[in-house]
Order: structure tokens, then C-alpha cells, then sequence
């Protein structure tokens, strides 16, 4: 198909839901590493990585050997069958979860199944029902998933399932009790005792966050924020859930769940995207004594498939191999330095933040108003691609452009990475000056 078949056929044949960055769709054919093309045979530098996916870089050899040899082995048996690869993965990961207390995984297909799988865990252990989640989250897109979410834009549908409250993030930029970081005494996190008691009965089955909220911009808590609210979701009876979508594998840098940041460790922890390298897999990996209350029937017929298992264990030892939770850290600080820089001579940036290589710069109109600079991100993600690099947009306004390269990339490709998207800001500024 060329280029243009393609994008008619996206448009007659998929759900308009399904819809693409730019506004002309970027046709991607192949990718290698850090690197993409498209149908023109233009190569573009990755910096978002699927979204939040590739871990390791795209098509990794090292991985893709043993799933090649997987895949002509044995390609799919379904949970009620046991198989090697399923067992493995599973004792890799039990091997690595925060204080080595969560041990045993239910596997799945996607982040969202995941987190379903997680609520009903929690739901069963403690025989309570209500979640608290946190706004400006985003946990996926089933019913349950949507009801979870504290965006307004991502929860579609009409009526959610009840049970679900939303306590305040710790957007310290736009700080939702309108205090400053640290003579606030992180109220946002205390206000969660009051919050049980005033919107729940009292015995919430769970608390549910991502350690930094992705899709809501790269939103990254102060140190003790978790703390506090670990101590009181305890008191409620209820477990913590870390929702490590995004944040898991070493992203955040140095450790290999962005929870462990914040010296808290969860119940049960939510994974998919970078375990899987762009195979599909969720994971839910709980204390034992949690995964046991999971009593009854259910299966997941590609859950702990042996080629995604292969994918996923293959994916864990490449990080440990190759050092890239250090890596994460180290050129993640150096990206970071180079985000600072560019904040520092383009007024349009408001906040940079993040962790490790998961960094983000929140665009404002200008830095009184904070006023959320919308139609400056886009054209800066526009610019981007022109100058051949690809970044990702989130936020609750969608002015927040995000930077999540894969892993193993190097400071040589964060000098590219900065020269590209300093010339794609520059541009986008002199053209708001012009026409001013
Ligand atoms: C933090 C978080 N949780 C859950 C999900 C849902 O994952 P999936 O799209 O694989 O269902 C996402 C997806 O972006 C996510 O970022």
C-alpha cells in the first residue's frame, strides 16, 4: 500500500477514535534502535519510544533472537496449560520486586487488564470495594479502568462504575490547594484522611497511582507524598496499588519501580508497555497472601503467552545486563541539564520535571498566567517531526511535551535530541514573535 492508500484506509476502515499525531498521520514502515522511518524514507530520532514501549530500542536484537526461536517452539497454549517461559518471567520478576515481598504475577495482554486485575485482587482480599485514585491519572481504557482515571478527557462513555474517588495529585506547579512546595507541608497528601472518611464508607479496598502520572505530564510528586499517604491508605484498610505502566522497568532511574523512589513498597504492583519492548503483555504481581484471595475462575487466553513471556524476560535481563536503570539515571540527569538549558532561554516553557528518561516540559503562554500554551504545543510537536524527531504530548490541556527515549540511548543522541527540538522551539517562537 503507498503512503496515502494507507491513510484512507485508517480513515475508512478504523474507528475515528483511533487517531493519529500531526496533522498529516505519520506512516512509520520500520525501526531500528533509537531510530524510525517513514513512507518517505525520512529517519527520525525517537524520543518517545511507541509511547513510553520501547525500552531496550526498537526491534532489539538481543530479544528478537529469542523470541524468533520461541515463536518457532511454541507459540501459544493459553493459561490453563503451564509452559516454561510464563514460569521464568514470573520468577525473574519475583526476584526484583521492591523488598523482594511481591511474588506472584497474573499475566495479561495490555496496562489496562493490569489494573482490572489489580482492583479485583485488592477487592477480594480485603472484601471492600471502593478505590481512591488520584486526578490527572490515567489508567487505561476499559470500563473499570476509565472510572479509575481523573481526566475528564480520557474517561468516555457516560456513566463510570461506582466506587471510585479521586484524591488530590501533587501537581506542585499548579498546586490544586494554591500552596508552595515545602512550607505547604504536603497538605495535598494529609488531605487523603479527610478525603476517605467524608467520600468513602470508611474501608476502601484500595489506592491505585502511578508514581509519576504519565499521560497527565510527566507529574512527579515531592519526596514524601507517598509516604503520607501509604500510612493512611493502611489505616483504611485498604492496599497500595503502583500502577508502573510507564514508570517500571527502570525508567525513573536507578531503581527498578518508580515506587521505590519514594521508599514505599506497594501490594501489588501494575506493569506493561517497557516490560514487552512493544510485545503486548500486563502484569499484576502481588503479595502472596493478596494473589491468593483471588479465588475462583477466570483465565486470560494470551495472558502469559510463552512468546510475549520470552519477549518480557528477555526485556528484564537486557536491562540488568546492559546497566540501563544506571543509565536511565546518568543521561537521564544529562537530558535533563539539557531541558533546563532550553527552559532557561525560551519563556515558553513553564516547568521542566520528571525522572530519570521520563522528563517533560509543561509549555505556557507565559509564566504569570501559567496559562496553558495548547496550540504551541502542537506546533512545536509539528516542528519537531520536520526536523526529524519524534516527542510525545500529554497533559490535562495537552500542553505538555514529553520525552521518554528508549533505555539504552546514549549522550551523543541527547546532544541530537537537544539540537533538534532547540531549533523546533526556536522556530515555533520566532514564528509566535511574527506574528504578535
Ligand atoms: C499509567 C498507565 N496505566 C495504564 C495504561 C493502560 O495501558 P494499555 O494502553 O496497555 O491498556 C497506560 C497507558 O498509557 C498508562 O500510561
Amino acid at each position: 500500500m503507498t503512503k496515502e492508500e494507507i491513510i484512507l484506509a485508517n480513515q475508512q476502515y478504523l474507528f475515528p477514535s483511533v487517531f493519529h499525531y500531526y496533522k498529516d498521520p505519520l506512516v512509520v514502515t520500520h525501526a531500528k534502535d533509537q531510530f524510525v522511518w517513514d513512507a518517505d524514507g525520512n529517519q527520525y530520532l525517537d524520543f518517545f519510544g511507541g509511547i513510553v514501549t520501547v525500552s531496550v530500542g526498537h526491534c532489539n536484537e538481543t530479544v528478537n533472537k529469542k523470541v524468533h526461536e520461541q515463536m518457532d517452539k511454541l507459540q501459544h497454549v493459553s493459561t490453563v496449560f503451564a509452559n516454561e517461559p510464563q514460569a521464568a518471567l514470573a520468577k525473574r520478576i519475583a526476584g526484583i520486586t521492591p523488598g523482594g515481598k511481591l511474588t506472584k504475577s497474573f499475566f495479561t495482554n495490555s496496562g489496562t487488564e493490569a489494573n482490572e486485575t489489580a482492583i479485583l485482587a485488592a477487592r477480594c482480599y480485603t472484601g471492600s470495594h471502593e478505590i481512591v485514585a488520584l486526578r490527572h491519572s490515567y489508567h487505561g481504557r476499559s470500563a473499570v479502568a476509565m472510572a479509575l482515571t481523573g481526566n475528564a478527557s480520557w474517561r468516555l462513555g457516560g456513566a463510570a462504575p461506582s466506587g471510585f474517588v479521586h484524591a488530590l495529585n501533587a501537581y506542585c506547579y499548579r498546586c490544586p490547594l494554591h500552596l508552595t512546595y515545602p512550607s505547604c507541608n504536603v497538605q495535598c497528601a494529609r488531605d487523603m484522611d479527610e478525603m476517605i472518611r467524608t467520600s468513602t464508607s470508611g474501608r476502601i479496598a484500595a489506592f491505585l497511582a502511578e508514581p509519576i502520572q504519565g499521560v497527565g505530564g510527566v507529574i512527579t510528586p515531592p519526596k514524601e507524598y507517598f509516604e503520607i499517604i501509604s500510612g493512611i491508605v493502611k489505616k483504611f484498610g485498604g492496599l497500595f496499588i503502583s500502577d508502573e505502566v510507564q514508570t517500571g522497568w527502570g525508567r525513573s532511574g536507578g531503581k527498578w519501580f518508580g515506587i521505590e523512589q519514594w521508599g514505599v513498597i506497594p501490594d501489588i504492583i501494575t506493569s506493561a508497555k517497557g516490560l514487552g519492548n512493544g510485545s503486548p503483555i500486563g502484569l499484576t504481581v502481588a503479595r502472596p497472601e493478596v494473589a491468593d484471595a483471588l479465588k475462583g475462575t477466570t483465565i486470560s487466553t494470551f495472558g502469559g503467552n510463552p512468546v510475549t513471556a520470552t519477549a518480557a524476560k528477555a526485556v528484564i535481563d537486557y536491562i540488568d545486563d546492559h546497566k540501563l536503570m544506571i543509565n536511565a539515571a546518568e543521561t537521564g540527569a544529562y537530558l535533563r541539564g539539557k531541558l533546563e538549558e532550553m527552559k532557561a532561554k525560551y519563556p515558553i516553557i513553564g516547568e521542566v520535571r520528571g525522572m530519570g528518561l521520563m522528563q517533560a516540559m509543561e509549555l505556557v503562554e507565559d509564566r504569570e498566567s501559567k496559562k496553558p500554551a495548547v496550540e504551541a504545543t502542537l506546533a512545536v510537536l509539528e516542528m519537531a517531526r520536520e526536523n526529524r524527531l519524534l516527542i510525545g504530548k500529554g497533559g490535562t490541556w495537552g500542553n505538555v511535551i514529553r520525552v521518554t527515549p528508549p533505555l539504552n540511548i546514549s549522550k551523543s543522541d541527547v546532544d541530537d535530541f537537544a539540537l533538534r527540538l532547540d531549533a523546533s522551539l526556536k522556530q515555533v517562537t520566532q514564528k509566535q514573535m511574527a506574528t504578535a
